[in-house]
């Protein structure tokens, strides 16, 4: 790892930056954008008999840990897997509590996330959801659009099947409408067609829980990604793993198929 970042991800660790969040200043990370399966918050409250609710009530405190150390890290994108659009098909009791921390997580992390000059920005299919959500997600987005730190995408609703049908629909229209020139369609334009349009692609991904799978999660923009999976239950996540993972990636050799 460049001596920069190691010296930066050591003091992070030990919360002497935590004032740098600010984040204006440039990453020393050799990192732009690093995305998050947050998997494991129902078998970390099984585990000690505890309600699931217990479970993802404590990974939203791994994920406050998780944002305030990268902020200080200066990364600039953050892409975090809250809620899938399979996971819909969980008890209707397993929604509903989702929903409602979601919106609460909201309005009661908000100032913090502000004042860490965070910009938050929601991927997904954001029509279906409920729409107490939808208005606190809107407020915060307009919020926190001047923010000059982390970009914090949340993937709500989210799949990628679905954010790339939705991009081919509206390709097609754009043909259709004499806008755009099929033969000229390229990565660049399907890009811009994605709810991640301007955001660069992951150079890493962290998934929790131990699986090893991507499901439907950012599957355009992972083409070249280095997936790190831990073992560990997201509630368990700290940011010495975080810093772990980028450790790791730093000795790996990227290839793009060369
Ligand atoms: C995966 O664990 C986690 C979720 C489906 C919910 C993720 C949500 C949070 C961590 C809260 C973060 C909140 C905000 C506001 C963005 P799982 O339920 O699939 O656990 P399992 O693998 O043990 O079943």
């Amino acid at each position: 790892m460049p001596e920069a970042a190691a010296r930066v991800l050591k003091e992070s660790t030990s919360g002497e930056t935590a004032s740098r969040s600010k984040a204006s200043a440039k990453s020393e990370l050799p990192l732009s954008h690093v995305a998050i399966i947050m998997d494991g918050n129902r078998r970390w409250a099984t585990k000690r008999h505890l309600p699931r609710a217990i479970g993802h009530k404590h990974g939203v405190k791994s994920l406050k840990a998780l944002v305030k150390h990268v902020g200080a890290l200066s990364l600039p994108y953050l892409t975090v897997y809250a809620f899938s659009s399979e996971n819909w098909q969980r008890s209707e009791e397993e929604v509903g509590y989702l929903m409602r921390l979601f919106t609460d997580v909201l309005s009661e992390e908000f100032q913090e996330l502000a004042d860490n000059q965070v910009k938050l920005r929601f991927i997904g299919d954001l029509a279906a959801m409920p729409e107490k959500l939808r208005a606190s997600m809107a407020e915060a987005v307009e919020k926190t659009k001047d923010n000059s730190g982390l970009n914090l995408q949340v993937a709500i609703n989210y799949g990628s099947r679905l954010e790339i049908t939705q991009a081919v629909r509206k390709i097609a229209q754009a043909v259709r409408d004499g806008k755009l020139d099929a033969n000229t369609v390229d990565d660049q334009t399907i890009n811009q067609y994605l709810y991640t349009s301007g955001i660069p692609d992951p150079e890493l991904l962290i998934r929790t829980g131990g699986e090893m799978r991507l499901s439907n999660y950012l599957l355009w923009q992972s083409a070249y990604t280095e997936i790190y999976v831990i073992e560990k239950l997201w509630p368990d996540f700290t940011p010495a793993d975080f810093d772990e993972a980028v450790s790791e990636f730093t000795r790996r050799e990227r290839r793009y198929g060369s």
